[in-house]
């Protein structure tokens, strides 16, 4: 039995929707337990040939016995969450979610604010989805809880206890999912240019009521070519015109804004590393890097200039690099769990 955290490594959008959808898949948890901000988020997940853009319901909902939980330090628009109930019909998310009585509840005045506070819309670039504002009145201790709206009763429950129970059954694999990335953490990012609260694997522990003694792995997401929405300092980007001609030109699921792009930081990338205590890390679009790794699924297919530089994170880094996700299909994966010697189930 494994429960691991997953977070993004670099300025959100690393691409966490994929390879939690991934690990879902694969190793078959019983609970996808979301820590995190709120629908400031979201996660891209591609399964079938469809796209989804997720901003609520945890990504490991493409695994239909899974058990979908959002911890209490998550913020719930209950309109955007019922809104993507409905559209995930087709994977029962109805009956198997379950939204903990003490989440803070974003409403329409929160929205209002985080659009028209010129502050958070234009200096920070917030994505204008209520996030900073309810964590005021959270903080105020105003703010209106799950428990406390009758649309969502249905889906209540005590997520801590949920995860903890299973956590001492001892043979159910846990995934928590973080969102955002570390370098938007409110303490350890590049503040004020952040989000409204901390986003290392520690606080994704504690939104969902775990103790850190129950963690077992950390895994660490990175993008290949790092993308940053918002405004704030990112030492490595590259210009608009570099980004063109490499054909890296990205827009953000949330906001639609265009996403900054920069070459990969390897100094900022040890920094995540330990502040996650990161036991695992892994690689997304490596087909950007090289696009002869595009849906390769073993790791001896993979191109030498994709190998080199995976051998050169791992190096500069001091963490192995486990899963290599080489294009945003679900199975688009090379997964070395097992070489390196961790568990998956
Ligand atoms: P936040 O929770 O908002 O931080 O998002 P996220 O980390 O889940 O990432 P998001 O889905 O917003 O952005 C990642 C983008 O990269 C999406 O468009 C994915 O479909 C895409 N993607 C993920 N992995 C790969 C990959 O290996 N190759 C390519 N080409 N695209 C990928
Ligand atoms: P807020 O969290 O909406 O207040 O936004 C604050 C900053 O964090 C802005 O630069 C946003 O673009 C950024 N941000 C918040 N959530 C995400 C995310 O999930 N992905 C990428 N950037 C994010
Ligand atoms: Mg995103």
């Amino acid at each position: 039995m494994t429960c691991t955290i997953v977070v993004g490594g670099q300025w959100g959008d690393e691409g966490k929707g994929k390879i939690i959808s991934y690990i879902c898949n694969k190793d078959n948890p019983y609970i996808v337990a979301r820590g995190g901000v709120g629908p400031n988020a979201g996660h891209t997940v591609e399964v079938d040939g469809k796209n989804y853009g997720i901003r609520m319901v945890p990504t490991g909902f493409p695994n239909r016995d899974s058990i979908l939980a959002i911890g209490a330090g998550v913020l719930v628009d209950p309109e955007v969450l019922l809104k993507e109930i409905e559209m995930l019909s087709d994977f029962n998310i109805k009956n198997r979610i379950v939204v903990d009585y003490n989440c803070g509840i974003i409403e329409e005045k929160h929205k209002e604010m985080d659009k028209s506070n010129s502050h958070l819309s234009k200096e920070i670039g917030s994505t204008g989805t209520g996030c900073g504002p309810a964590n005021v009145d959270r903080a105020m201790r105003t703010l209106k809880l799950a428990k406390d709206i009758e649309v969502l009763k249905e889906y209540l429950g005590d997520v801590s206890n949920l995860v903890n129970e299973t956590l001492e059954e001892g043979n159910k694999n846990i995934v928590i999912e973080g969102t955002q990335g570390t370098l938007l953490s409110l303490y350890y990012g590049s503040y004020p240019y952040v989000t409204s609260k901390d986003t290392t694997a520690s606080s994704f522990a504690a939104d969902v009521g775990v103790g850190p003694t129950k963690i077992d792995e950390v895994i660490v997401v990175f993008k290949s070519y790092p993308t940053r929405v918002g405004e704030g300092p990112f030492p490595t980007e590259m210009s608009l015109e570099e980004a063109e001609r490499l054909n890296l030109v990205e827009y953000g699921t949330v906001t639609g804004r265009r996403r900054r792009i920069g070459y990969f930081d390897y100094n900022l990338a040890k920094r995540a590393c330990r502040l996650n205590g990161a036991t695992q890390m892994a690689l997304t679009c490596l087909d950007k890097y090289d696009s002869e790794c595009y849906g390769v699924t073993n790791y001896e297919d993979l191109s030498e200039k994709g190998k080199r530089f995976i051998k050169e994170i791992e190096e500069r880094v001091g963490v192995p690099v486990t899963l290599i996700s080489t294009g945003p299909e679900l199975h688009q994966t090379i997964d070395l769990r097992k070489e390196y010697g961790i568990k998956d189930e």
